[in-house]
């Protein structure tokens, strides 16, 4: 488990950009926090991280955004509005989780994939965690600070 604290939202997004950097083709990460922790932030990091040169907002109405033009593609999905995994699959993501072609970038992820403190298996409703995948928590501290952790499972 890696474990930061950012200070600033461009902190956050520094953090997210050098995951950008680093990123290889397959790549799930998967971001857990409440609202306003600072998930699309991180988001927006990896975007610039990968090249991309668009702007990142959330995918409130829509399940997903798609940005290409960058090192990969990245997919952006928002399950906010789904509240199991039975409805991630539903939805018809589960091709975009199980199978990035570049990087998929998920918010609120424990929709999908609950964690293991919660009784749900490692892997939660899916059959298997795609390798690899990174799962990350953010926690609000205060105002402008975050703690943000994360564990690379199966990389
Ligand atoms: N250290 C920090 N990291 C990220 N966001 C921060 C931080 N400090 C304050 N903020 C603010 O918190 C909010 C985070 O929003 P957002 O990234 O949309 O959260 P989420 O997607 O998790 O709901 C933004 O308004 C941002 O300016
Ligand atoms: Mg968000």
């Amino acid at each position: 488990m890696v474990t930061s604290i950012s200070h600033s939202p461009a902190e956050t997004q520094a953090i997210g950009e050098s995951w950008g950097r680093a990123a290889s083709a397959g790549w799930l990460i998967g971001l857990s926090g409440g609202m306003g922790a600072g998930k699309t932030q991180i988001v927006k990091g990896i975007a610039r991280g990968l090249g991309i040169r668009a702007r990142v907002h959330s995918p409130t109405y829509t399940l997903l955004h798609c940005y290409e033009g960058g090192r990969l593609p990245l997919v952006h999905v928002d399950l906010y509005r789904l509240s199991s995994p039975s409805d991630v699959w539903s939805a018809g993501l589960e091709g975009y989780l199980l199978e990035p072609s570049g990087v998929t970038v998920v918010e609120w992820i424990e929709r999908w994939l609950p964690p293991a403190a919660e009784g749900g298996a490692a892997c939660g409703g899916a059959s298997f965690v795609p390798a690899p995948f990174r799962r990350v928590e953010i926690n609000l501290l205060d105002e402008q600070r975050r703690q943000i952790l994360y564990e690379d499972i199966g990389a």
